[in-house]
């Protein structure tokens, strides 16, 4: 070898072995024989010792984050570190504790299009929540969990549990309906098996986030005690059951401070009573000062460092901080690094499990489908009667709509409703999957005649309704983040596209792809609804198999659908204040507002609301048929453990699963006239079969809350305690006393 090339391949090797030097000592920082890399030690431990050896600024850069990718407000480089997600907080690498990389993953992982990756959208959180099933949950929040490994997260922006309040707000996708114990479980569920993929878990929003109108600057207004009984009890319990790294504090205000700085629900309630250790994350822009939300509790400012940047050093240095608040959140942040796993055992990035993703995606579907109405045995389709299907409406030759805004998953090939090339990030468009329920119907009757009409000429549809021997019109309401609905009624003309189909044959069924309840004019004059929520990945095939009967379906409702919105609470939501009136200005913070919601119905959410109110739903909360049917009997119930014990019979002639219900009502002089929810269970019956149940009464359904001692009671006396197939059929009625 020439005397060049020698001296060439020597420096080579100087550098390579230099390199290997260099990474040998960052692995050795992070050896085991690091105290805090002691793996016998509690998370809180390891935090308090790898605390100890930060430097303040090594701590500060903990509590905020370094921009959002794809956003242009808040650039961030997309680097293998920050990964295209929507948040990147910085690690201490000296000690082994890596980065936060965020990605928003409510239904599913956000982004991946943009990012050249796949993910899989499980069915929406509130048509999930219609399983009522934790088991489900589960395997839904392990998708979720593995995919944003695979995909190179260790963070998720999950698990949203704001109550449905107001059933026009654009988020109510996200969420698990309106009952705390429901929501607060099912998200709970999710989050605790997501978290235990090993990436950092998170519940949202706290608190009071319940419509998008001026979710900004809105004051929501209530009182502590019906907060404590419903909103907060849906975030108590989730985060009980989840035990998550993270609790994303929300946009709005409440009683008269914004989320992210409100001493009473950040402080008092989640930090104090109920001890949480882990880290109170910003909603994004959600940070509205330095001092105040430090010390009200806010951990991490994101996306930016706006207030947890620079200021919060300065305010430390000028003592307006100490440092004993900012260890606290330095800790919480590290704690929760530790509670997931995301030190021990950082994300591997790899292929998603598509086909994992899909089988699991479709079977919580086939949970979560609702069948609302099903007359003259109209479902399911008897291929041997049923010769002609029209299938009419919805893109359904296309495919299945989903839900927008941070929650939104890309579907693969981009929206198979818009034109190729039209990129891959999505905000507010109507994005559809490429799920066409009419070929996955044509795939499994293929010697049935199914013919597609778009459902934009009435008459065009009502006349291939006629020639057929049944109907189905595919019916969607899309909905996003950062908007509100007008109303409750399906947009685009869908409620006249369904009276002239149903005008022209009477055997019509609706199929709804929908993200909330929609008001239903033409109800009598179909022969079935089905719900279908936003069906996600594989929602087609789990929707056939529903209609023909391969599935029997066992959803009941998260959500009351009211007749009309006039028997909501709030019968249209208040429009902002107009700017020239000193007032808001649009959606942003930065103008104070006096835009106020008074949540005067209090603990009255959702089904109670009708209850107290004397209102009929015209499909109450709990509610969901079956191609079987369940008979109830034989009530009794133990005061002493708090359980109620039943007979469940399937007097029908197929097998099925029956959600049985159990309500109670607090004893007179509690001044409450609704029904709580107290527990459910899952019964899988055959034909024939009776089973005896017991379902133990979950304590914090049947307490109330004392404001002026800040303390949970129950009300002495007898409660009335309900069994039955929805809040509204309870057959079985005893009563449970408390002493
Ligand atoms: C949403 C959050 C989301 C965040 C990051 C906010 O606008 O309210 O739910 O996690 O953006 O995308």
């Amino acid at each position: 070898m020439p005397d060049l090339a020698r001296r060439y391949y020597f420096l080579l090797s100087l550098i390579a072995i230099l390199g290997i030097l260099v990474s040998a000592t960052r692995v050795g920082a992070q050896d085991a024989k690091q105290p805090w890399m002691d793996k016998s030690l509690s998370p809180a431990e390891r935090a308090d010792l790898a605390l100890k050896q930060m430097t303040f600024d090594e701590k500060l850069a903990l509590l905020h984050g370094n921009g959002m990718a794809n956003n242009p407000l808040w650039t961030m480089p997309r680097t293998p570190f920050t990964n295209g997600g929507a948040g990147y907080v910085e690690g201490v690498e000296r000690l082994g504790i890596p980065p936060l990389i965020i990605s928003d993953a409510a239904y599913g992982v956000r982004d991946s299009g943009v990012n050249g990756r796949y993910a899989t959208a499980m069915p929406s959180n509130l048509g999930a929540a219609s399983a009522w099933d934790a088991q489900s949950a589960c395997e839904y929040g392990e998708v979720i969990g593995s995919e944003l490994r695979a995909q190179g997260f260790n963070m998720t922006l999950g698990g949203g549990v704001n109550l449905t309040r107001e059933p026009r707000n654009g988020r109510t996708f996200e969420y698990a309906g309106e009952d705390p114990l429901l929501a607060g479980t099912l998200v709970g569920s999710m989050m605790k098996c997501e978290q235990a993929q090993h990436v950092v878990g998170d519940i949202k929003h706290y608190v009071m986030n319940d419509q998008e109108t001026g979710r900004f600057v809105v004051n929501a207004i209530i009182s502590k005690r019906a907060m404590q009984e419903s909103d907060l009890l849906a975030f108590h319990i989730g985060i009980d059951i989840a035990n998550p790294g993270a609790v994303m504090c929300s946009y709005n205000r409440i009683n008269g401070d914004f989320g992210c700085e409100n001493t009473y629900t950040l402080h008092d309630v989640l930090k104090k009573d109920w001890a949480f250790p882990g880290f109170v994350i910003s909603d994004w822009s959600g940070t509205h000062s330095t001092l105040k939300a430090s010390a009200a509790g806010l951990d991490q400012e994101q996306p930016m460092a706006d207030y947890f940047g620079p200021k919060l050093k300065e305010a430390v240095q000028a003592g307006q901080v100490p440092m004993s608040e900012i260890d606290d959140h330095a800790r919480r942040v590290l704690y929760a690094e530790f509670l997931s796993g995301v030190v021990d055992n950082p994300p591997q990035k790899g292929v998603v499990d598509a086909a994992k993703g899909l089988d699991v995606a479709q079977r919580v579907e086939e949970r979560s489908i609702v069948l609302l109405k099903n007359n003259q045995a109209a479902l399911p389709i008897d291929p041997w009667k049923v010769r002609s299907i029209a299938v009419i409406g919805g893109h359904a030759d296309v495919g299945m709509i989903s839900g927008g805004g941070s929650a939104q998953v890309d579907p693969p090939g981009g929206n198979a409703i818009m034109p190729a090339g039209k990129g891959a990030t999505y905000w507010q468009e109507h994005i559809w999957f490429p799920t066409s329920p009419l070929k996955a119907l044509r795939a499994k009757l293929p010697n049935t005649r199914i013919e597609f009409d778009a459902g934009t000429d009435l008459q065009s549809a009502a006349n291939l309704a006629k020639n057929s021997d049944l109907a189905i019109v595919f019916a969607d309401q899309w909905l996003a983040e950062d908007m509100d609905l007008p109303s409750l009624s399906l947009p685009d003309n869908q409620d006249a596209l369904i009276e002239q189909v149903a005008a022209a044959n009477s055997r019509t069924l609706v199929v709804l792809e929908t993200g909330t309840a929609v008001t239903m004019p033409w109800i009598d004059k179909v022969a079935g609804v089905v719900e279908a929520w936003y069906a996600g990945s594989a929602g087609h095939k789990a929707l056939v198999n529903v209609l023909v009967g391969d599935v029997n379906p066992t959803g009941k409702l998260a959500i009351t659908f009211p007749k009309s919105e006039n028997d909501l609470p709030r019968p249209a939501i208040a429009p902002l204040p107009k700017e020239g009136q000193g007032l808001a200005s649009g959606n942003s913070a930065k103008h104070i507002s006096t835009y106020t919601i008074h949540y005067d119905e209090g603990p009255e959410v959702g089904y109670k609301w009708y209850e107290a109110q004397h209102k009929q739903p015209l499909f109450p909360f709990g509610f969901g048929l079956s191609y079987t049917t369940y008979a109830y009997s034989g009530l009794s119930v133990d005061s002493a453990a708090k359980t109620v014990t039943f007979t469940i019979k399937n007097t029908g002639n197929r097998a099925g699963t029956e959600i049985a219900e159990v309500y109670a009502r607090l004893p007179k002089g509690a001044d409450e006239s609704f029904k709580r929810l107290a527990g459910w269970k899952r019964v899988t019956l055959a034909p024939g079969e009776s089973q005896t149940v017991t379902i133990s009464i979950d304590p914090r359904a049947l307490q109330t809350f004392n404001e002026a001692n800040n303390s949970w009671n129950f009300a002495p006396g007898n409660y009335a305690v309900f069994v039955g197939s929805s809040s509204e059929s309870t057959p079985l009625i005893g009563s449970l006393t408390v002493r």
